[in-house]
């Protein structure tokens, strides 16, 4: 049985991801942000899993918006890294882990979760900021192999909180019932407030933001309860990105114990957090 040790929920605003690629971290506008990060890399150092599960969405980089899966898993080797039309960020593509993604498939599907399956995908910054922000400085690999789950916010009708929670607790089920990795990470992404178009493009919602980082960790139930309708008013448009932090939660155990939190505003246009749960009685 492979055993959840952590949970990470992160923002992933692409700004962040060129602020480390350009050496900016330090800068007085970036350093609050990446202060806040400091104590969950530390941690996170010496936490390093056999494997990471990276929940996130795709921005139309990766696959089309002509056909946008609900849910999907990729079953890949490895991931190469998008050209969101700047060239490719300059950090490794990303190694993946065949065998537990198929265990994966064949579990959630059995389960009553028919995901979409990718054997090819290339991953743009809706997953590698939050690898930068796990790992700013990775080198020529990033820390363990990644195995992406990839989730529809960008076209509505998204999938509603509940399912998303009740994916995560399926998630859960199939790592305890693979003995074939010891350890795993899971990292939910996105978020937090934010809308980059419309009449109220620039719209945060702190209030919002810190019940969430509050429930994400003591009261997911009541996330899971929201509608998406809920989300879209309360977090703006692409606010409903966290969603994707109740599959995480879903997948640990109902009660875990918060390392670090952080929360910033704003980063680009968007709130940024970041939550980290040690899943380990
Ligand atoms: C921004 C935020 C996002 O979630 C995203 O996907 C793209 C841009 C931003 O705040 O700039
Ligand atoms: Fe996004």
């Amino acid at each position: 049985m492979s055993e959840v040790i952590w949970g990470l929920g992160t923002s992933h605003v692409p700004s962040i991801g060129a602020a480390i690629d350009r050496g900016k971290a330090d800068d007085p506008s970036w350093a609050p942000l990446f202060d806040g990060y400091g104590p969950a890399q530390e941690w996170l150092a010496e936490n390093t899993p056999d494997v990471a599960i990276l929940v996130y969405n795709d921005h139309a980089n990766g696959v089309d918006l002509d056909i946008v899966p609900t849910f999907a898993i990729g079953t890949a080797e490895r991931y190469t890294v998008a050209d969101e039309g700047f060239g490719r960020r300059p950090v490794p593509d990303v190694v993946g882990h065949p065998d537990l993604s198929f265990h994966l498939v064949q579990s959630l599907i059995d389960d009553g979760f028919d995901l979409t399956v990718f054997s090819e995908l290339d991953v743009d910054h809706g997953f590698t900021v939050p690898l930068s922000v796990w790992k700013p400085d990775p080198g020529d690999a990033w820390p363990c192999p990644v195995i992406p789950i990839m989730v529809n916010v960008i076209r509505y009708p998204q999938p509603t909180a509940a399912r998303c929670y009740a994916l995560g607790q399926a998630i859960g089920r199939a790592l305890a019932g693979y003995s074939g990795v010891k350890t795993v990470g899971i990292l939910g992404t996105g978020g937090m407030s934010h809308q980059l178009a419309g009449a109220r493009a620039g719209f945060i919602n702190p209030t919002f933001d810190h019940m969430f980082l509050e429930a994400i960790e003591n009261d997911p139930a009541k996330l899971a309860a929201l509608t998406r309708e809920d989300y879209i008013r309360e977090a703006g448009s692409e606010g409903i990105e966290l969603i994707m932090w109740l599959i995480m939660r879903g997948a640990l155990n109902a009660r875990v114990r918060k390392v670090h939190s952080a929360y910033h505003v704003p980063a680009s246009n968007t709130a940024a957090g970041l939550a980290l749960f040690d899943n380990r009685p």
